[in-house]
């Protein structure tokens, strides 16, 4: 479901791009005959895709909880202030606006893309040096480990279903199969603790001995 409304949500943003780019082309040749046709003909076009962008991207934004980055705050505000702009430019048939419009447009598509509103890979934190796995530390689990386990399926099913799926394999917003991980249990620890990108960090979240039952509660998805 979720993965659907991502795709749903990026062609609606492209369909809108495209439709965005065309008319502002049309202007830029002065076809302003051809734009009021295409303008009356799709007037609806706009709208409904305006609704359906704001829909989907609130849906996904929703997922994330309180621990949506900033560029997605900051992309949503760029769009609230897209649709009036290239309402009004091609109501009154401004150019300069057209092209503002156009270029936040490809802006927040770009900054979607790299997931960092500078494109800076390092924000994104995509980069392999970030790799949590490498600030595990040595951790002795302690108490009964049936008992770990079903304390941390119960944690899983809360906090982690919703990107990685009930067997672990769903994947939203690119995470791993957790099925298929390769991680040991330290280095499991690490990454829930420190989060990373997308990945929420749970350190403030949940307390020592949850991270590491449901850090535990992972090789039961294998
Ligand atoms: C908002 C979605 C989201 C939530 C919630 C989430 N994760 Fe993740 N997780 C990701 C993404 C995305 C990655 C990959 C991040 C990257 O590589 O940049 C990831 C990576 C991981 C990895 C590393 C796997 C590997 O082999 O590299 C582990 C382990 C993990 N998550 C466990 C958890 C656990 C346990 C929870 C719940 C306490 C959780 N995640 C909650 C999205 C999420």
């Amino acid at each position: 479901m979720e993965i659907g409304m991502l795709h749903t949500h990026v062609l609606v943003v492209t369909l809108f791009l495209l439709f965005l780019l065309f008319k502002t082309i049309l202007l830029l040749v002065n076809k302003k005959e051809l734009l009021t046709t295409v303008r009356t003909k799709f007037k609806m076009v706009d709208p409904i895709l305006g609704v359906l962008m704001l829909a989907t991207g609130g849906y996904l934004l929703s997922l994330y909880g309180s621990t949506a980055p900033t560029y997605l705050w900051v992309k949503l505000v760029i769009v609230i202030i897209i649709i009036p702009i290239g309402i009004v430019a091609f109501k009154k048939e401004n150019k300069a606006m057209a092209i503002i419009a156009l270029l936040l447009t490809f802006y927040i598509y770009g900054a979607s893309e790299v997931g960092s509103l500078t494109f800076s890979k390092e924000e994104a934190s995509t980069t392999t040096e970030n790799n949590p796995a490498q600030y595990a530390e040595e951790v002795m689990i302690t108490g009964d480990k049936v008992q770990l386990i079903k304390t941390g399926e119960e944690i899983y099913l809360a906090e982690c279903k919703k990107c990685h799926g009930v067997d672990g394999k769903k994947g939203l917003f690119k995470a791993p199969d957790l099925s298929k991980s390769k991680l040991g249990l330290y280095e499991r620890i690490a990454w829930i603790k420190k989060g990373k990108g997308v990945m929420p960090a749970y350190a403030d979240e949940l307390r020592n001995t949850e991270i590491e039952a449901v850090a535990l509660y992972l090789d039961k998805l294998k």
